[in-house]
């Protein structure tokens, strides 16, 4: 009875209040059993057995200290790191709340280290240079590569070499337009290595998108390369570079140099633009820098990189990440959510471009020491059995993408999994956007063969790492579900007033305390930072996301409560999409909305008034479409252009998003009262126009 008790007790430190909820102490007693009703999925003995955390128990014994002791936990985990200098007295700066003041966030303030040495020196030191770190496939299935801990920390190296010579100094910014290739995240370390903040723009960006970033974060250095082939397309990406920079340069921002990687099984080297003086190629230049290049240690709160996302209003936001915190905790969530072990082999399906690319695939792998797979293709080229020809060549262990890749592959059918073997692996994961319970069905049943738990692990661009997540081998799954909060995250769920709810309900989700990993500002607009992320509701971050708790304590979140839609596990703001439609000159106003999408998750419909007198036709609908492609990039194109003679509106002119959501998903009879409209017969003509 002790045990039992003890358990109890520390149950009361969930943040959902859990002890209160019968079943979960059953869970965590381990007296629960699968049954149709409960929709348990319980972990194997054999793996429970060897995981970091084997049991609900063990979990809650750790959360319940990192949240009653958060400097001590993290302080115990930070020390596994190399520190030129120790942090200071005081481990983190806490106040969430505006009213009290500014939100600084620290953690190991006065701390000094430096990200690139703990990825690379530090394991290369403890007898790990001979590991492969990253293995390289090609777009075409002949084509591979790989790099040992050693060999890429002299790749690292002669870049870092390359970028001081050039001028490149700690704080400086540098943009990144790379594709897939081991020179995207040899370039984040190199930058990382002297001190430099990289701003890695995702590869699918068009020309306009680069150019707002190179203007926002005035960079001396563009790197990027000659082209990519994704499935069988070849994208000439040093052209769209080209066009930011004089794109770039109208508005005052001049980039000295543009060092370019020549992807030769894409585009031989002689047929890309030049630009003497400015333009500079990768192959002629970097392999003729030393191979060592001494670290230049920052202060744990220095800039490590910034990474633009959207918003629900205006201009993308530059999210800024700082050292120290980021690192333990992209680490740790890394090591704790992927149960990892030495003796695994990593994939994530994620690019680069994207956070999920700079947290885990780039450094909270690489700080474990992780052999990590990077694909620079299209994950059904040559067919839709290419992801797992490629857990079976690298005999992948631990294998973590998207929802939208799970239920696209998924309709393609059983077969082309069931030719590969997969037998290595043995942990699956999740990210971007709720997993639909048949999805994470197929997933864990078909490619994992009903042995490997599933991560569904909620984040974003602003937390850094995962802040919700089942451990594998603790808890029992619900298929859907993203559990519980990771070690030292206290989410709770709030309601419109900002008041928290306990037990079963569901609301906003919010975070009551700060996390290492958690952003330090929006690049150049920290007012915003507070008012978008802090101001909604008085001592919390706001995540923007909607969640549930149910009967037994478990997490599923719900998507996006603003204006911002998730295409395929990426996030873009209807406000972008609209003021691209608006740019348009026979377009004179237009409302974006999200709508259920059966592979993307959430589909783009865009609503568009025309300018007085122009007639709606095909031409102006692909038009419009190529004007959204051109300025934010091709997976922003709306799915569907819905000609609108008129918008429904308040008699104040604020457009009604809640109408159009329903006539765009075609839920007529829930369109509610349409009596407060300023014109209300605008809804008629609107339902009358759906087909055209
Ligand atoms: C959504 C991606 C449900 C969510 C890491 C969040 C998820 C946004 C999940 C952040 C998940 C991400 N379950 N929803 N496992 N993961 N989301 O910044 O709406 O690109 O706010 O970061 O994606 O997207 P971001």
């Amino acid at each position: 009875t002790t045990n039992h008790l003890r358990h109890v007790e520390s149950m009361a430190t969930m943040p959902s209040g859990a002890g209160k909820i019968p079943h979960l102490n059953a869970i965590i007693l381990g007296e629960a059993l699968a049954s149709e009703e409960n929709d348990l999925i319980f972990p194997s003995d054999d793996f429970s057995r060897q995981a970091h955390v084997p049991s609900p128990q063990k979990y809650l014994e750790m959360y319940k200290r990192s949240i009653e002791d958060p400097a001590g936990f993290w302080s115990d985990i930070a020390s596994d790191f190399f520190w030129k200098q120790k942090w200071g007295q005081q481990v983190y700066f806490e106040n969430l709340d505006v009213n009290k003041g500014d939100i600084r966030i620290e953690w190991f303030k006065g701390g000094i280290t430096n990200i690139c040495y703990n990825c690379l020196d530090r394991n290369v030191e403890a007898g790990l240079g001979d590991r492969i770190a990253l293995y390289w496939e090609g777009n075409e299935p002949c084509l591979d590569g790989s790099l040992t801990y050693s060999q890429l920390l002299q790749k690292v190296c002669q870049l870092a070499n390359y970028l001081k010579d050039i001028g490149v100094k700690k704080g400086d910014a540098v943009v990144v337009y790379l594709p897939m290739l081991m020179e995207l995240p040899i370039t984040m370390l190199a930058c990382a290595r002297i001190g430099a903040l990289h701003s890695v723009v995702f590869a699918g960006f068009s020309a306009e998108s680069v150019a707002q970033r190179i203007v926002d974060c005035k960079p001396k250095v563009v790197i990027t390369c000659n082209a990519v082939k994704r499935g069988s397309k070849v994208i000439h990406l040093k052209d769209i570079v080209d066009a930011a920079l004089i794109e770039s340069a109208r508005s005052g921002v001049c980039v000295e140099v543009c060092l370019t990687y020549i992807n030769e099984s894409a585009l031989k080297r002689g047929s890309t633009k030049w630009e003497e003086g400015r333009d500079i190629w990768w192959q002629d230049v970097i392999p003729k820098y030393p191979t060592t290049c001494a670290v230049e240690w920052v202060d744990a709160e220095d800039p490590l990189f910034l990474l633009y996302t959207s918003g629900s209003t205006g201009k993308p936001k530059g999210v800024l990440h700082t050292t120290g915190g980021y690192m333990v905790y992209t680490a740790t969530t890394f090591k704790y959510a992927f149960d990892y072990k030495p003796s695994d082999i990593y994939w994530c399906t994620a690019d680069c471009g994207w956070i999920t690319g700079h947290s885990y695939v780039t450094y909270g792998p690489l700080l474990n020491g992780t052999t990590v797979v990077i694909y620079e293709g299209a994950p059904n080229y040559p067919d839709p059995g290419r992801c797992w020809d490629i857990v079976d060549k690298y005999k992948v262990t631990i294998f973590y993408t998207a929802p939208t890749l799970v239920r696209s592959l998924m309709r393609d059918g059983d077969e082309y999994v069931k030719r590969y073997l997969r037998k290595s692996l043995r942990v699956l994961g999740s990210v971007g956007e709720p997993i639909n319970p048949s999805a994470w069905r197929w997933f864990y049943n078909v490619v994992g063969d009903s042995r490997c738990p599933i991560s569904d692990t909620w984040w974003q661009t602003e937390t850094g790492g995962f802040m919700m997540t089942p451990l594998p081998g603790a808890w029992p799954q619900k298929p859907g579900s993203a559990t519980f909060p990771f070690f030292g995250v206290q989410a709770v769920i709030v309601d419109e007033k900002g008041v928290e709810i306990e037990g079963e309900c569901s609301g906003y989700l919010c975070i009551k305390n700060s996390w290492p990993g958690a952003f330090r500002t929006l690049y150049g607009d920290h007012e915003r930072y507070e008012t978008t992320y802090f101001k909604p509701f008085s001592g919390y971050y706001f995540s923007g996301d909607g969640c549930r708790r149910d009967e037994d304590g478990y997490h599923w979140l719900t998507g996006r409560v603003d204006d911002v839609i998730n295409v395929s596990g990426h996030r873009i703001g209807t406000a972008e999409v609209e003021s691209a439609l608006v740019s348009h000159p026979q377009c004179a106003e237009a409302a974006v909305v999200g709508v259920e999408h059966e592979v993307k998750g959430q589909g783009i419909y865009a609503f568009v008034t025309l300018v007085e007198g122009v007639p709606y036709s095909e031409e102006l609908r692909k038009s419009l479409i190529l004007i959204v492609r051109k300025q934010i990039g091709a997976f922003a194109a709306p799915d569907r252009i819905h000609w609108a003679p008129g918008l429904p509106k308040t008699r104040s002119g604020k457009i009604m998003r809640r109408i159009l959501r329903k006539i765009a998903s075609k839920q007529l009879d829930e369109l509610g009262d349409t009596s407060t409209l300023a014109d209300p017969n605008v809804v008629d003509q609107l339902i009358a126009l759906a087909d055209k």
